[in-house]
C-alpha cells in the first residue's frame, strides 16, 4: 500500500493528504509545547482527547451555521477536513483577562472585560506569533478588511457559542484562539473556522472552584493534563462517564 504523503507536521498535529481532492486528514498528536516550544512533553491520550472535543466543538458550530473545515471524523486521532488557505492570523477572543493580556496591561487574572476583547496575532513561530493591529493586516495584505469583517463576526458568534456551551457544564470560556481558512468555490471564496478548537487552544476555568482545566495545567505545572482534558470531555458527555482517553485492552476471561 502506497504511503499517504505528508504534508505539514506541527507541534500538535500532522496533515496527510485526504482521499478526494480538497480534502486533508489531520492526526492529533499527544506532543505539548508551551512557551514557543521552549517546554515539551509527550501526554498520552490528549491527542484522543483533542480530536473528539474539536470535533464536537465544529460539529456543533455547523449546526447552528458557522461554517467550518471539519468533515468528519475518521478515528481515534484523525478527522477528514476540507483543505483550505489558513489566513496568517490568530484570532483571539477573551472575556476574562488571563495570560499575555493581564501581563501587557497589568489586569488582575480572571477580571471579566466589559465586553470580548479581540485581538489578532501574525501567525510565525520564529517571531513568537506577535500582536499586530488591523493596520498591519492591510499594509501587509494578509487579508481584506471585507476578510476582517468576516472574522470579526465569525469570531463573536464561536466566542457566543462555546461561552455558552461552556457554561452549561459549569465551566467559565475565559478566551480562546481559532484560525481562520479561506475555502474557494469556484470563482467564490468564503471564509471558515479551521485548524482546531480544544483545550489546547481555550482557557476554560471551572466556574466554582476556578480550577483550570486547559493547557494552563501543563504551562504552569498544575497536574494532570489529561486528566483536566478527560474532565472536560466527560461533562460535555463527549466521552462515556467511566472512560479513559485510551482505552485499555481488557482481558476476557
Ligand atoms: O497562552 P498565552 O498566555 O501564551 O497567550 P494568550 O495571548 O494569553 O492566549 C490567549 C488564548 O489563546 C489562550 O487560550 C491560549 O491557549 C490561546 N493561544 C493558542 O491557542 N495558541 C497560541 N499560539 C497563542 C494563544
Amino acid at each position: 500500500m502506497a504511503r499517504r504523503k505528508k504534508i505539514y507536521e506541527g507541534k500538535a498535529k500532522i496533515l496527510y493528504e485526504g482521499p478526494e481532492p480538497g480534502t486533508i486528514v489531520q492526526y492529533f498528536k499527544d506532543d505539548a509545547t508551551a512557551f514557543n516550544a521552549e517546554k515539551r512533553d509527550v501526554i498520552e491520550g490528549k491527542g484522543v482527547l483533542n480530536n473528539r472535543l474539536s470535533e464536537y466543538f465544529m460539529t456543533g458550530l455547523g449546526s447552528i451555521g458557522v461554517p467550518t473545515h471539519f468533515l468528519r471524523r475518521l478515528n481515534m486521532r484523525e478527522q477528514l477536513v476540507r483543505a483550505c488557505e489558513i489566513i496568517p492570523l490568530e484570532v483571539i477572543v477573551r472575556n476574562y483577562a488571563a495570560g499575555t493580556m493581564s501581563k501587557r496591561l497589568g489586569i488582575e487574572e480572571g477580571t471579566q472585560l466589559p465586553r470580548p476583547v479581540v485581538e489578532y496575532c501574525y501567525k510565525d513561530d520564529s517571531l513568537g506569533d506577535p500582536l499586530v493591529t488591523e493596520e498591519h493586516i492591510a499594509a501587509f495584505n494578509w487579508a481584506t478588511q471585507q476578510d476582517m469583517d468576516d472574522i470579526l463576526s465569525l469570531a463573536l458568534r464561536v466566542n457566543d457559542f462555546l461561552s455558552g456551551v461552556m457554561y452549561g457544564v459549569g465551566i467559565k470560556l475565559v478566551d480562546f484562539k481559532i484560525e481562520i481558512g479561506r475555502v474557494y468555490d469556484g470563482d467564490f471564496q468564503r471564509l471558515v473556522v479551521a485548524d482546531e478548537i480544544s483545550p489546547d487552544s481555550c482557557r476554560l476555568w471551572d466556574i466554582e472552584t476556578g480550577q483550570k482545566l486547559d493547557k494552563d495545567v501543563f504551562r504552569r505545572d498544575l497536574g494532570s493534563l489529561t486528566d483536566a482534558y478527560t474532565e472536560v470531555a466527560k461533562r460535555l458527555g463527549v466521552m462515556p462517564k467511566g472512560a479513559t482517553a485510551m482505552a485499555k485492552p481488557t482481558l476476557i476471561n
